[in-house]
Parts: C-alpha cells; sequence; structure tokens
C-alpha cells in the first residue's frame, strides 16, 4: 500500500510540479532537533555563526560533556571536525556516546566544534544573498569554501579558545579543504597543530570501478539538464526523499539489500559494519545539499586526477575566478602543517595508491594509517558499527600523545 501511495505521488509531481521538487520536495525541517538530540544524550550543544569575507553566514556547533571533564592543568585544546561531501555537522551525533567522535572527544576533555559548509542545511545563508532566489550564492565549489570559509571558522574558534592553533579532523573533502587553505594561504598552517586526515580526497587517480565509469560517464549529461533548468543546488535535505528512502530501504523490505547494493557500489563493500537498521535514520541527516559547482569540481577530480580548481570550461569565467585562464593546481610544498593519513583498503573513493600519491606531495606526514579491518569503506569512516574500536580510539591516542608532549 505505502509503495503504491509513494508511486501516485511520484506521478502526481512529475506532472504537476516538476520531478526535482517530486523527488526531493519541501525542506525536511520538522523533528530535527539536534540540540534536543545531543541534550537527551547528556551533552551540550551550543549554535554558533561566523560571518566570512564573502558574506556567507556558517553554522558551527560546539557540543561540551555536561559534567565538565576537564583535563588536569587548564590547557584543553579545541578540536574541528569538518564533514565530507554531502553531510552535515549533525551527521556526527546520531549514533550517541560511547560510538560517535564528538562526544568521545568531549568525554575526553577536548573542546569540540564542528563546521558546515556553505550551501548545507546549516550554512545555507548569506548577508545579501538569497540562496532561494541568487544564482551568484551557489556559484562556489571546494575553493571558495577554503579559501575564504574555513579560515574564517578557524579564527573564530581560536578566538574564542584564546589559543594560537587546533587540531582539524576532516574526513573527505572535510580534509580536502584545510590541504587548499594552507597551500594558498601558508600563514593558517602555525594554526593547525595536527591535521587528522580521514580518507582525504585530493590525487584520486585509481581506476574507477564499473558503477563509478557510468556515474562520470552520465555526469555530463546530468550538469547539462540541471544546469538548463536553471538548478544550482543539488540534493538538499528533502523531507520527501528521506521517506522514500525510509520505505524502501527500512528493516524487512524487500528493497534494502538494492539499496545497500546502490550505497556499497559507491563508497566502497562492507556489510559487516554498516547498520542496515539505521539507514531510515542516516536519510533524515544525509544529504545535507551542496552547489551544482561542487558537484562538477569532483568529477573533474576524479576525471583528471588532478588536484586543482574547478575549470570552468571559459577562460573569462577562469579568470575571474582565479585571475589565470586555467584553474590553478594546488601546490602542496606550502602545506607545512603536520599530517596523520587515514585511508583504507575497502573505500572504493580514496584508496592508497591515491594515499600514496598525496603523501609523496606533502612535506609533514607524521604518519600514514591504515585501517585494520580489509572492507572498511569510505562511509564507515563516520558510521562504522565499530569505528570506536578500529579508528577512534587510535585518534585519541595520537591527540592524547600530542597534547602530553
Ligand atoms: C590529575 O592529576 C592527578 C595528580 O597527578 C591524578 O591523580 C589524576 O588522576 C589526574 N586526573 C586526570 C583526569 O588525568
Ligand atoms: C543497529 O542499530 C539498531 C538501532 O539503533 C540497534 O538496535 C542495533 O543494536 C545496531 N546493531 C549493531 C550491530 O550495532
Ligand atoms: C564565457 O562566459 C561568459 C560569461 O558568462 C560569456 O559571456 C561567454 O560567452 C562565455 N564564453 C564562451 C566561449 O563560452
Ligand atoms: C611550490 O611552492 C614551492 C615553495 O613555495 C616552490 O619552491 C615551488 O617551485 C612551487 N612549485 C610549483 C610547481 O609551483
Amino acid at each position: 500500500m505505502k509503495y503504491l501511495c509513494l508511486v501516485l505521488f511520484w506521478f502526481r509531481g512529475c506532472f504537476g510540479l516538476g520531478l526535482w521538487e517530486t523527488i526531493f520536495g519541501p525542506a525536511l525541517g520538522d523533528g530535527i532537533d539536534i540540540q534536543k538530540m545531543v541534550m537527551n544524550f547528556g551533552y551540550k550543544l551550543t549554535e554558533h555563526e561566523v560571518v566570512s569575507e564573502t558574506g556567507n553566514i556558517l553554522v558551527l556547533h560546539k557540543i561540551r560533556a555536561k559534567r565538565k571533564n576537564l583535563r588536569n592543568g587548564s590547557y584543553t585544546p579545541s578540536v574541528l571536525i569538518q564533514h565530507g561531501l554531502l553531510g552535515a555537522s549533525d551527521n556526527w551525533f546520531l549514533r550517541g556516546p560511547d560510538k560517535d567522535l564528538p562526544y568521545l572527544l568531549s568525554d575526553a576533555g577536548y573542546d569540540v566544534w564542528l563546521g558546515n559548509m556553505r550551501g548545507n542545511v546549516y550554512s545555507r545563508r548569506h548577508t545579501t544573498l538569497n540562496p532561494d532566489s541568487s544564482s551568484s550564492y551557489w556559484n562556489f565549489a571546494l575553493h571558495e569554501i577554503a579559501y575564504y570559509d574555513l579560515p574564517a571558522t578557524i579564527d573564530y574558534i581560536l578566538d574564542k579558545s584564546g589559543q594560537e592553533s587546533l587540531f582539524f579532523m576532516g574526513h573527505s573533502i572535510g580534509s580536502t579543504i584545510a590541504l587548499i587553505l594552507c597551500s594558498l594561504r601558508p600563514e593558517y598552517n602555525k594554526k593547525i597543530l595536527l591535521h587528522l586526515a580521514l580518507a582525504p580526497i585530493a590525487y584520486v587517480a585509481h581506476k574507477p570501478n564499473l558503477y563509478h565509469k557510468f556515474v562520470f560517464a552520465s555526469f555530463p549529461f546530468v550538469e547539462q539538464s540541471v544546469q538548463s533548468k536553471n538548478i544550482h543546488e543539488v540534493f538538499p535535505r528533502r523531507k520527501y526523499f528521506s521517506r522514500f528512502i525510509e520505505y524502501f530501504c527500512q528493516d524487512g523490505t524487500y528493497f534494502q539489500k538494492l539499496c545497500l547494493m546502490f550505497i556499497f557500489n559507491f563508497v566502497g563493500e562492507d556489510y559487516e559494519q554498516f547498520n542496515a537498521t539505521l539507514i531510515p535514520d542516516f536519510a533524515k541527516y544525509y544529504p545535507a545539499g551542496t552547489s551544482l559547482n561542487m558537484a562538477t569540481n569532483l568529477y573533474q577530480m576524479y576525471t583528471t586526477g588532478l588536484f586543482s580548481a574547478m575549470d570552468f570550461g571559459n577562460k573569462t569565467l577562469n579568470m575571474l575566478h582565479y585571475q589565470s585562464d586555467t584553474p590553478p593546481s594546488y601546490n602542496l610544498s606550502n602545506v607545512q602543517h603536520p599530517i596523520t593519513l587515514y585511508y583504507s583498503d575497502g573505500d572504493y573513493l580514496v584508496t592508497k595508491d591515491d594515499i600514496d600519491i598525496l603523501a609523496d606531495k606533502l612535506p609533514n606526514v607524521k604518519d600514514k594509517f591504515k585501517i585494520p579491518y580489509q572492507t572498511f569503506n569510505h562511509l564507515d569512516f563516520m558510521w562504522a558499527i565499530n569505528s570506536k574500536k578500529l579508528l577512534y580510539d587510535q585518534l585519541l591516542l595520537l591527540l592524547n600523545k600530542y597534547v602530553e608532549s
């Protein structure tokens, strides 16, 4: 019955409202109160606003254990966690204490901050531009986030903490933006005490699997069709999209296997570490929205294997954005802050070869850490059932060692 409703809804929408609205519908606002959720787990979450040089209003979340678990001495370093592609800060809070990274870090006495990239559900605001009507608002990709937003975020946290540097932890493109920032504005190197790079996307030169090949081959057509409809925002957090995933992928449905196949083909196959029961929960929070340019940016990185800014395919536009005909390649010899790289054999999006290329170009790699689990995939860095045992315990150990030394 519920499938029939969905199908009917789909068609009504197709004819009446256009495919886009059908699939995504109104924003998913109800039922998402991240502050309350975190408070119910016994922690305190506060929201902070940062305005970057370009007028983008960014939301930062800060989490603290209710019971102050201060370290000995007064030094409590800040940790900034940056989400990956199509994510948001709240993706890291869903499973609760003893499972998710922010709780573990705050239990260990750290001052934990989580960023939100411009264009996602929290940071979809601007001092002068209206994201709903202005295409200029969406004219950004990794370059702009890295050059304008990340430094504003880091400076805000350092200003609040009164310290000179922080720990930076980035997942996927969350790590990429710190690399870009420090390559373009090397003065930020000294503000990063240590960078924990979880499956960073920089040089992605590995051979794509069949599924990725298909996605890349169809991307130009999809891009053009989306562009021609004057749509600049992609995969926003939407009510019906979330319901759709919930109905089709929840426990006990016929289609769950198909959902899993779909996810795993993209990020890596790991039936053991992915809790499929949680798909409906995950789908409420993911995806959280970005720009079409960001998708183009990544498509170009994956198909060229180069670590460079988005190519507008138009000299005038490139000149306008980068003051050169061609998009800049990022010079990693400027990235002098200490970095520990984390990768996994089961990750289809970032492979060991990609990490080796990156490590070769970075002047200050402290360590390369392979997750000791063969099928650990790109998403597992955030949501693996055993992420604590396989990864987070190690991250904590490393941070503690840095603090004590
Ligand atoms: C703080 O230091 C005291 C004395 O050195 C020690 O007994 C205590 O276990 C320490 N507490 C923490 C949380 O490290
Ligand atoms: C998966 O998530 C459900 C719902 O939260 C939970 O009851 C179950 O214990 C989880 N499974 C594993 C293996 O952690
Ligand atoms: C490049 O973009 C500019 C500005 O949008 C446009 O006027 C121009 O025609 C474009 N050039 C080409 C070769 O597409
Ligand atoms: C990268 O930067 C370093 C140091 O600033 C410089 O010596 C080197 O020539 C640059 N490499 C390229 C390819 O621009």
